[in-house]
């Protein structure tokens, strides 16, 4: 089919004069008396280009009925263009229309609203909004492998099926083979052993467990791949199945962990600004008036840090009146989080050294018996977009601690293992990556900066 010229980057060199081929979706078509203009996008720029159709086309008839949505090859001339907001546009000498469309295609002129777009997710990823949303979804991965491989961080692919509940939270999605009608069953209830892999599995909820291990062997590692909750909870913010981005450093402690996780986000910041700048000014113009000043503004200012127990009493003093309690050995929720960064802050906020009870049972245990070495990074809109630790590397203090939280060692004896032999101070988090995607392009439900969002009762696409 001859060179692939992306439109995007032929648009970017602009170089007028040239003799182009260019293949798209048709965004919108305007039929004057002389001229038609067909506006083309392939995915690579927000804007794509405007195509100009002269009636001595041999074709014309067709290609000015051409409908939205229509795939077309089109060969012409780059020129400078007269219309406003554009440096060029394609003088056609012939249009192929590959794949025709009707006005049946949903995606008319008119704007539509996020909540019809989920309903139509085979085709949203051709709207201006969530082709912005994807851009800047596959830049912000492959920024996030460059960060590590700058640092030296190994990656390390850690299983999707597993037998562990690393959160402990009991919101494990279950993986078998067994006939839900003749499930076996022995007298304690169902009998796992006739099950594929011989025991209870399922989706894993975090690789962070395997990450330790490798940690242990590689010193400074990182995974970064897809997640699972059974959480039932119908929020902008949650997503049965998500991606995780989990760094885990060994000889390293909880302010180790922070600067790692503030380099890290600032380095995403500075990324996306430099790499995305179409796709946030619409982000800016069109979602969230003043996301690129406060981008700037995270790329360029130290994150504040606060201990759970002054975050407490501030809220506490705070004159504000909060659906949920605020009580030391709770947990805070989601509007005390806003509160905390929107209002006390006004930026990125690191709260460390939560009570124990309301955290997972690798955390390690501070001196003073009541809290852990814990640290959730939170910023304005999101809420919490990282949760972090340093891991309790004392044998005996964590399995005494699983034993208190119903871990049962047994089950989990390697991750014991590694407190046995060369166990180091080590320390890692993990970054949601939707809710980073949320937080740098302004859009406010998970269900719109993921591809085919899972979420309860949703998964038909
Ligand atoms: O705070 P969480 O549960 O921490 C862990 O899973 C640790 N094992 C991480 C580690 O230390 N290696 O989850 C980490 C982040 C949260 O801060 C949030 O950004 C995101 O994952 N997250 C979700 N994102 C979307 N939907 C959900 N249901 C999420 N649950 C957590
Ligand atoms: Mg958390």
């Amino acid at each position: 089919m001859g060179q692939r010229v992306r439109i995007g980057q032929a648009v970017a060199a602009g170089a007028t004069g040239q003799e182009l081929e260019l293949r798209g979706w048709v965004r919108t078509v305007r039929t004057g008396k002389e001229v038609t203009f067909i506006v083309l996008n392939d995915g690579s720029s927000l804007s794509g280009i405007q195509v100009v159709v002269s009636p001595g086309l041999a074709n014309y008839e067709e290609v000015s009925r051409t409908g939205t949505g229509s795939a077309l090859v089109v060969r012409g001339t780059l020129q400078p263009s007269p219309a406003a907001g554009q440096a060029v546009e394609l003088h056609a000498t012939a249009v192929e229309v590959v794949g025709p469309s009707d006005e049946s295609y949903p995606l008319q002129k008119k704007r539509h609203t996020f909540e019809y777009l989920r309903t139509i997710a085979h085709l949203r990823p051709r709207t201006n909004t969530l082709g912005a949303v994807f851009r800047v979804r596959s830049f912000l991965a492959q920024a996030i492998h460059r960060f590590f491989a700058e640092r030296g961080f190994l990656y390390v692919h850690t299983p999707i099926v597993t037998a562990n509940d690393c959160e402990g939270a009991g919101e494990l999605f279950r993986v078998t083979t067994l006939d839900p009608e003749q499930v076996p069953r022995t007298e304690g209830g169902v009998d796992y052993g006739a099950d594929f892999f011989g025991q209870a599995t399922g989706l894993t909820v975090s690789g962070q467990l395997e990450g330790e291990l490798f940690a242990q062997a590689f010193t400074d590692i990182y995974t970064f791949g897809p997640t699972f909750r059974a959480e039932n909870s119908n929020t902008a913010r949650h997503a049965a199945e998500f991606w995780m981005i989990e760094p885990e450093m060994a000889f390293a402690d909880l302010m180790d962990d922070a600067r790692l996780a503030e380099a890290f986000l600032r380095y995403l910041c500075r990324q996306v600004l430099d790499g995305c700048g179409e796709d946030l000014e619409f982000f800016n113009r069109q979602i969230d008036p003043g996301l690129i000043q406060r981008i700037e503004a995270v790329a360029s200012t130290p994150f504040a840090v606060m201990e759970y127990t002054e975050a407490v009493e501030r809220l506490q003093k705070a004159d504000v009146a909060f659906a949920y309690p605020v009580q030391w050995g709770l947990d805070l929720q989601t509007e005390h989080e806003r509160y905390l960064t929107e209002q006390l802050v006004g930026g990125p906020l690191f709260v460390v050294n939560y009570p124990k009870e309301i955290k997972a049972f690798y955390m390690r245990q501070n001196g003073d018996g009541r809290t852990v070495a814990a640290m959730d990074l939170l910023v304005p809109k999101v809420g919490e977009i990282i949760g972090g630790s340093q891991r309790e590397e004392r044998y005996d203090l964590l399995f005494r601690r699983m034993e208190e939280t119903g871990i049962a060692p047994d089950a989990l004896w390697w991750y014991l293992d590694s407190r046995r032999w060369g166990s180091t101070p080590h320390a890692g988090f993990g970054l949601g990556f939707e809710r980073l995607i949320m937080y740098l392009t302004g859009m406010e439900n998970i269900r719109d900066v993921i591809p085919f969002p899972r979420t309860p009762r949703h998964a038909e696409f």
